[in-house]
């Protein structure tokens, strides 16, 4: 008989966003007269940028002429993706290799995949709330988790403390769901702990093109040591509205050895094994989409999100609700009113004002009581549902 995983009988029964869609669903079922506003997950609803489509456009007419077609791809990316991500960290100051980059379709897949570097014995530590998936990969793994407790007390920034025991330690900043951002100085703690731990971070800088405060840093590698301690995972999801295109690359640097092997290399081992690489048509969307002008025309959707997180929180000032993010992310944290946990909110706040949020429980057990709205839908739906909040919590 095949045994199977057991590990997965100890993950929460349903993912979160699989959860709240069900509910979502449901209620649409049963109320066809209602009309859902949704500020759940964070999806983009705006188009990509010109000089994307137009890369796509013609990666597309190359593959239909022989003399410009293309097989397989090389599975850590095609050096023109390489290079145009090392150059985009080099407008930043910071140096990557290009032999550093491994170019992927998005953070998930590699989120699901980087524990295969590290041994099951690994202690992980996640600071919460968090993304679910960095705990659920790794308790698929049979690793143990070590919850690093976000609070208001501490912004949802805590730090490391000297009785921390982990080996690994995900990190992402600005923080889905939280929207709280490390300073240079706090997360140089982080790195100067992994260092002396001899610990690896995973740190997850999907959100960066949202970063507005200049001591925030865009990526760890801009902190000395992190290239000896810290893999970065990047996403083009939602700094250039991939959701549905996809594409993002992770950095493994050669500085990072562990145990006298050679991270980068055993990350080559692993894609080349496991992968066969990225779609042509894609990698030169995201080609273009880091160049000035792809940045450029993206910076333009971003500017829309920001507005969309101050419609809303121009409606939770107005109802005094506690809430922190919609600065450096396009995510707004709050506390859920009248001391009702999260899915009680979540389903109180479906049906009374037809607004999808996710609940704060979703991200960590220390999001209890807490709820995120996402700043990604349309304008016309944000403004909709900033009037349906300013009435629901009158
Ligand atoms: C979120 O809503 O947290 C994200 O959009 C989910 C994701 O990036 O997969």
């Amino acid at each position: 008989m095949t045994h199977i995983n057991s590990d997965y009988s100890k993950l929460t029964e349903s993912y979160l966003f699989y959860e709240t869609k069900l509910r979502a669903e449901r209620f649409e079922a049963a109320h066809p007269e209602r009309r859902l506003l949704r500020l759940g997950i964070g999806d983009v609803t705006l188009p990509l940028a010109p000089v994307v489509i137009e890369a796509l456009h013609k990666a597309v007419d190359e593959q239909a002429r022989q003399e410009s077609f293309h097989g397989y791809m090389p599975e850590l990316g095609m050096g023109f993706m390489k290079q145009a991500a090392a150059a985009n960290y080099a407008r930043r100051g910071v140096t990557v290799d290009p032999e550093e980059v491994f170019v992927c379709y998005g953070i998930g897949d590699d989120l699901g995949a980087i524990g295969g570097l590290f041994a099951r014995e690994n202690r992980v530590a996640v600071v919460e709330p968090a993304y679910p998936a960095y705990a659920d990969t790794n308790i698929m793994s049979g690793r143990t988790i070590v919850p690093i407790p976000g609070t208001e007390e501490n912004g949802f920034l805590p730090l490391p403390s000297p009785e921390l025991e982990a080996e690994l330690v995900y990190l992402c900043s600005p923080n889905n769901p939280t929207g709280a951002a490390y300073s240079k100085a706090q997360l140089q703690r982080w790195v100067d702990w992994a260092n002396e731990q001899q610990a690896v971070i995973i740190f997850d800088a999907a959100y960066e093109a949202f970063i507005t405060d200049p001591d925030v840093p865009h990526s760890i590698y801009e902190l000395p040591g992190a290239r000896e301690c810290a893999i970065e995972m990047f996403s083009l999801s939602k700094s250039a509205g991939f959701t549905g295109t996809r594409l993002g690359y992770t950095v493994v640097p050669k500085a990072l050895i562990r145990e006298g092997r050679s991270l980068q290399q055993m990350w080559v081992r692993n894609r080349s094994t496991c992968t066969n690489g990225v779609s042509y048509l894609l990698q030169r969307a995201g080609e273009a989409a880091l160049t000035e002008e792809g940045l450029r025309q993206s910076r333009a959707n971003l500017g829309v999100y920001q507005k969309n997180a101050e419609l809303l929180t121009a409606a939770l000032d107005r109802c005094g609700v506690r809430y922190f993010g919609g600065q450096n992310a396009p995510y707004l944290w709050l506390r859920c009113p009248e001391g009702m946990d999260s899915w009680a909110f979540f389903d109180d706040l479906m049906e009374r004002a037809g607004v999808v949020g996710t609940p704060g429980v979703g991200f960590g057990a220390c999001g209890e009581g807490w709820f995120r709205f996402s700043c990604f839908s349309t304008p016309a739906v944000t403004a909709e549902a900033a009037e349906r909040l300013i009435a629901y919590f009158a």
